[in-house]
This record gives C-alpha cells, structure tokens and sequence, in this order.
C-alpha cells in the first residue's frame, strides 16, 4: 500500500529546512516522549559514575536484569537486553525468521519493515475504524485459522491508535497460537503509560506460555531516546539461547546499563509519570470529544489519535498550521488503513498541551 512520506518525531533537522523553524523551539509532539525528561536522581548517579565508560559492561547484564526483572516481576533469566527495542525487533525477525507474518494494524512500521529486510512476506490484520480500531477477536481467530502464519506482530497499547488488549484476550490468542504453531510479539514500549497496565502487561504470562516475547525500552517513559536501551522477556529456552549466543556482545553500553539499575527503581519519577498521563489521557479525551470538530479515540499511550471531522481541515494542514506555531504534531496519512483526516500528538506539558489544543480547536 503506497503511503505518502510523514516527517518521524525525530526528524527535527529535516523539518527545520523545510519549514524555516528553528529545531531548538520546536515542542516535539510527535516523538511520543515524556515531557518531564530524566530525573535528578537518574542524572546525579550518571554524573557520580561516569567512569563506568572506563570498562567493558558486564557481558550478562546480571545487575541490570535483576532490576527489570524487579521491575516487571519477572524472572531475570526470562530477560534479555537490547540497544533500544528496536535492535530486539530487528533480532525477532531475524531469529524467528518468519515465511508469513500477521501484523496488526495500523501500527508502528518497523516491524513490517524489519520482517521484509528479513525475506518474510507480510500480512496486515486491520483494526477497523467502523469498531473505533479496537480489536475484533473473531475476526483475528478466523484469519489466524485460515492461514498458516510463522509470527503475529501485536503493538500494545498500540501506536498510533492508544489501544490496548487486555491480559485475558491475549492468553486467549497465546493458547490458539500454540496450536496454530505461530510465535508472538508484543511491543509494550507504551505499556507503562496505561492505567490498564496491571491487567493487560503480557509480562505475567511468560510464565504460562512460552510462544511468545514481550519488547520494551527506556525511550518514551523514562524520557531516554538517545540511552538506547531495550529488553525482551520470554520463557522460550531455545530463543533465549540464540538471543544470547548470537546478539552482538556488549550491544548495551556501560552508562545504559548503569542506568537501568537507577530508572526502574526511581519510583517518585513513575509514581509522578503515571499520574500526569492518566489525567492526561482523561482530560484531552474530554476536551476533543466535546469539540464536535475532531473525534479522539481512547488514550492508554502517552498519545492520543484524532479523527478530524471539520471538512475544511485534513492533516497536512494542520501539521502546517501546528509546525509554524513550533508544535511538531503527526500526520497519520503514512499509516496503513488511516488517511489524511488522522493526527496524533503525544501530551507534552499541561500548558503546552493547552496550547496545542487550542490551536487545534480553532484551526
Ligand atoms: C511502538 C514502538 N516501538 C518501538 C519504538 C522504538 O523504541 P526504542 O527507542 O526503544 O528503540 C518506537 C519508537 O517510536 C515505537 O513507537
């Protein structure tokens, strides 16, 4: 499906020629960030040890997966660490090496893109905007069962449109999975942003199951794009092995996995995240649905997708009207199955959200 080209939330330089915008002003609502940036604590620890970069990091990660697996209330030997999720994506697809993938969209394109690099032949499974993009579960049986699939791609929440699954949905999908012989994977780099966290984090299930892997990283709720640290955990033995025999060596480096040890047990910083987004979601939700002239679709992501339904407006031009005022929004129209009456923007501040939002009500 050919999509025209959308500027990613971190194509700064790109758009400060195009549009004459200095990057420095530019409030970033497309990288899907959190605005509150890293904490004191992460930043004095960092600054205290610098001199980790002095020596090779620890080839098993042992310190750093013991606190994920803290943090996840998972076993640290179901933990694998990547730089950033997507070198574990890129792995996936390279291990798991999929003839046939089923994707479920539409979503982040790394995963098509990655699959294909790898030989595989992709399958989209729409989420369709008649059912607000929610997953029909029927449906995605019955696609499972007429044809043989090697890999499902599940994003959850998922990007662009903030929905999720719940557990219970997924153990219903692992099961059929195992019988059907397909591996899953399921990106949870938002899942931290949910108030439904507790009860839709596949991380759980890796004791059940063990056809499945759960990826997540640092980048978008501890505010650390450029640390690119990424984990994995699954419970399969064999792609645990393979991971860790055939994953580059020291892919994490010495600060990145100093860092994880002080991130996932800053808990005022989470506490803190948690609370603004979950008022976030509920507040701009509110607001855009009362407005008549977007519809917004339920946020669990730090970001939420609009519908816009004001004729005389479509996406590029409001990216335009937005990127003149220094607000970098998303044009969805490069997405699979969505068009150019779809934006999305992550909530930055409340007074830049504010902002935002009044640009956009009387655009
Ligand atoms: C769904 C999703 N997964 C993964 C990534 C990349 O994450 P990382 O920085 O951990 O590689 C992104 C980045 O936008 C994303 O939206």
């Amino acid at each position: 499906m050919e999509k025209k080209k959308a500027f990613h939330g971190s194509d700064l330089e790109l758009i400060e020629k195009e549009f004459g915008v200095k990057k420095e002003n530019i409030i970033n609502f497309a990288a899907n960030v959190n605005p509150m940036g890293i904490s004191p604590l992460l930043k004095e620890e960092l600054t205290k040890h610098i001199n980790v970069i002095e020596t090779y990091p620890d080839r098993n990660y042992t310190d750093l997966r013991a606190s994920i697996g803290k943090y996840c209330a998972c076993n640290p030997e179901y933990i694998t660490v990547g730089n950033g999720s997507t070198e574990l994506i890129s792995l996936m697809a390279q291990f798991i090496h999929p003839e046939k993938a089923l994707i479920i969209g539409p979503t982040y394109s790394e995963y098509g893109h990655e699959i294909g690099l790898s030989g595989g032949s992709i399958t989209y499974f729409e989420l369709k905007e008649s059912e607000d993009f929610r997953l029909n579960i029927e449906a995605l049986f019955t696609e499972l069962q007429k044809t043989h699939y090697d890999m499902l791609v599940i994003c959850n929440p998922n990007n662009p449109t903030s929905g999720i699954i719940s557990q219970d949905i997924l153990s219903l999908i692992m099961q059929l999975c195992k019988d059907l012989g397909t591996f899953i994977m399921i990106d949870e780099t938002y899942m931290e942003f949910s108030r439904n966290e507790a009860c839709a984090s596949a991380a759980p299930l890796t004791e059940r199951f063990d056809n499945f892997i759960v990826l997540r990283g640092v980048s978008k709720f501890f505010a650390s794009p450029g640390l690119r640290l990424g984990y994995a955990i699954t419970q399969n033995k064999e792609l645990l092995h393979k991971i860790r025999t055939e994953q580059n060596p020291w892919s994490v480096n010495s600060i990145a996995a100093l860092a994880g040890t002080v991130m996932y047990n800053d808990s005022e910083y989470i506490r803190k995240t948690k609370e603004f987004m979950h008022e976030e979601q509920t507040r701009l939700y509110d607001v855009f649905n009362a407005s008549g002239k977007y519809k917004p679709y339920p946020a669990d992501a730090n970001f939420i997708l609009l519908k816009i339904l004001d004729e005389k407006l479509d996406a590029a031009s409001l990216f335009e009207l937005c990127i003149r005022n220094n607000f970098m929004i998303r044009n969805c129209d490069s997405f699979p199955f969505l068009s150019d009456r779809f934006i999305r923007f992550c909530f930055m501040n409340r007074e830049d959200n504010d902002k935002l939002t009044e640009l956009l009500l009387n655009a």
